[in-house]
């Protein structure tokens, strides 16, 4: 049985990874350590706290002797750290918290597992979960990020995440704490935060609201089916090499654009194809007869906006023999029905405490 603990478990990538990971291996000891901020969403892994497939604990990374109380307790095996703050948006507006959740969190996960592990790194790892927004933009005719590609993040997300990975490989190659680095490409999927392009332009089409591109919408993503993702990191965690990083991505790039008119299109095939959807998304322009695409507006570009993205993974399909399984007109067909299904999950964050932010921006770009 495996001790593991999982930071930042309520959030996106880390919801999902908990379906994942509690599925594939019912045993394990989970503890999940989590501040629950604005992205923190509880009712995500509620059915693995009740189930007690999962320990949850609400608390900060920051916190080292918080931390190190938890590890007194469980004696962790491995971690896999998902907490930070995630939105480049919000990043520009306040760094700040940026600053602390994702360099100096970090720092004080690196610092708590030297000291707890007392040099005896046998069976241990630390999964730092990493993003290529740390290699900074492509142009039209530039390769694919590596893992050699040099460091030149843009935003002061990138930036932030940059400085872990950075505290992540000294920690490794100073102490010899046995840790490795993931970089991975845009996720989508279940569970994301709705402030990010793929949720916020799902529901905007569903209630007929603008939806605002940045700049001209050429800018390329290259997107990754979360459930790839969480194959991705049990892979890493299982056969990756100590000290080493990967780069992990859905070789799937296609721009912001054609991304917001696919979502448009197929959204408006099934209100066509289904009356019950039509009463319950009245506001839908599909439903008054028009096209959702009308909503489309060009509103001023996010400062520092990166070009493009594009993942090499060649060394993890390699490796370990990774392909992501579900393509990309698979996983958004999966992605639209699960934000059709689970209205009241999204609901809940636009009418709730995190809804703030979503209408300022919102009330901004009409
Ligand atoms: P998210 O914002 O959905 O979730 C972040 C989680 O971390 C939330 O549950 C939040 O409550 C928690 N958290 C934040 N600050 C904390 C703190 N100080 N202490 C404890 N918990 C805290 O983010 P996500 O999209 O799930 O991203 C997870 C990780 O994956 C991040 O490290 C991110 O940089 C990385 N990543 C994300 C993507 C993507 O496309 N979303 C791609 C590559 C890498
Ligand atoms: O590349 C990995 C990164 O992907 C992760 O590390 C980040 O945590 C994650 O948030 C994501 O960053 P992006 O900035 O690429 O994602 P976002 O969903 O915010 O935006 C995707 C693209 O869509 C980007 O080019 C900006 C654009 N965009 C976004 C929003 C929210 C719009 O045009 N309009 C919008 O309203």
């Amino acid at each position: 049985m495996t001790k593991l603990l999982v930071t930042g478990g309520a959030g996106f990538i880390g919801s999902n990874f908990l379906h994942y990971w509690t599925k594939k291996y019912p045993s394990d000891q989970i503890i999940v350590l989590d501040s629950l901020t604005y992205s923190g969403v509880i009712s995500n892994i509620l059915p693995q706290i009740e189930k007690k497939l999962i320990h949850f604990v609400n608390g900060d990374i920051c916190d080292k002797n918080f931390v190190k109380d938890l590890f007194k307790q469980y004696c962790f095996d491995k971690i896999i750290h998902f907490a930070a703050e995630s939105h480049v948006d919000r990043s520009i507006h306040s760094p700040s918290k940026f600053i602390e959740t994702n360099i100096l969190g970090t720092y004080s996960l690196l610092s708590a597992s030297l000291e707890m592990w007392e040099n005896n790194f046998k069976g241990k790892v630390f999964h730092h979960i990493s993003t290529d927004e740390v290699y900074g933009e492509l142009n039209d005719n530039d390769p694919p990020f590596t893992e050699i590609s040099a460091y030149a993040p843009n935003s002061l997300y990138a930036a932030s995440k940059s400085s872990s990975d950075m505290l992540v490989r000294a920690y490794n190659k100073t102490y010899g704490l046995p840790t490795v680095i993931s970089n991975c490409s845009n996720n989508y999927g279940p569970y994301q935060f709705p402030e990010k392009l793929i949720p916020l332009m799902i529901i905007n089409i569903l209630e007929g609201n603008v939806l605002p591109i940045y700049g001209n919408g050429s800018n390329i993503r290259d997107w990754l089916y979360v459930n790839d993702h969480c194959t991705a990191i049990d892979l890493i965690l299982n056969s990756g090499k100590i000290g080493e990083t990967y780069n992990v991505g859905g070789m799937s790039e296609i721009t912001n654009l054609e991304l917001v008119i696919d979502l448009c299109r197929k959204i408006d095939f099934k209100i066509d194809k289904n009356d019950e959807l039509s009463k319950r998304f009245p506001n839908n322009l599909r439903v008054k007869g028009k096209s959702s695409e009308t909503l489309i507006r060009y509103v001023t570009d996010r400062p520092g906006h990166d070009y493009r993205y594009a993942i090499n993974p060649k060394k993890i399909c390699t490796e370990m023999n990774f392909k992501p399984a579900i393509n990309f007109e698979k996983g958004i067909n999966f992605t639209i029905d699960w934000y059709l299904k689970n209205e009241k999950w999204w609901r809940a964050i636009m009418n709730g405490k995190h809804s703030d932010w979503i209408k300022k921006q919102y009330n901004e770009n009409r």
